[in-house]
């Protein structure tokens, strides 16, 4: 069992599912927890005078996980939605995003959301990629762990599209340097970031949003956002 006061401990458990760069993903060398995520909570744990400690968490358990207090902290590139906020406290938002779709580079039949109807979208379980691929008329949703395996479904022909966070898909694609996706231009709900604490952790939740206007005063945070995203 946790100490019922995570926000004294000296190492602060931050769950994120690491497979979704360039939030959080795994160094392929060091197989160290790097990306956008890890350094802004690096930057508030040193903040906050606290070490964190990133733990590896299917995305659907980040909040179980959380409301049972096997992590103090949730930064997984998650978007502050209502039905999340009712569970979690959630810090101010960090980060802007919005949802895309990617497909192959030679389908010319999906130009926006409206043209997914009735065709099978790929999509990270428990996120709002998901939420919104159900909405879609008669689509068929396949539901994978991680972003990186619907990214694989749609190559193996699959899905006909993948349902993802805009910036994730753009490092995808560029990483990829892929000739067999592409991005649609559509971006969907501007969504946005926020850091997860648990419901009754207003203590930490306070520190946080502290610490994220400190980092945004001393100019770290914007090293850490010009380290992953450029200017
Ligand atoms: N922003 C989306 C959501 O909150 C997807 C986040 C997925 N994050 C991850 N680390 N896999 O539902």
């Amino acid at each position: 069992q946790q100490a019922s006061q995570p926000a004294a401990a000296k190492v602060l458990k931050v769950g994120a599912e690491a497979t979704f760069p360039p939030f959080e993903f795994q160094d392929e060398k060091s197989q160290d927890y790097v990306g956008f995520d890890v350094d802004l909570m690096k930057a508030l744990g040193k903040q906050m005078g606290v070490e964190v400690q990133i733990v590896n968490t299917a995305f659907d358990g980040l909040i179980p996980a959380l409301e049972s207090g096997q992590i103090d902290v949730i930064a997984s590139a998650m978007t502050i939605t209502e039905e999340r906020a009712q569970k979690v406290n959630f810090s101010k938002p960090y980060y802007k995003s919005g949802l895309s779709i990617v497909v192959k580079a030679d389908n010319n039949t999906i130009k926006s959301f409206k043209d997914l109807e009735g065709k099978r979208i790929a999509v990270q379980i428990g996120t709002t990629g998901a939420e919104q691929a159900k909405k879609i008329k008669d689509a068929k949703i396949r539901e994978f762990n991680s972003a990186s395996e619907a990214f694989l479904e749609l190559k193996a022909g699959g899905a006909d599209a993948v349902v993802n966070d805009l910036p994730v898909n753009e490092y995808f694609l560029a990483k990829n340097a892929s000739k067999d996706a592409k991005l649609i231009g559509e971006v969907l709900n501007a969504e946005e970031y926020g850091v997860a604490v648990a419901k009754k952790n207003t203590e930490l939740a306070r520190k946080i949003n502290k610490a994220l206007d400190e980092i945004k005063q001393n100019g770290e945070y914007a090293k850490i956002y010009e380290k992953w995203f450029g200017k």
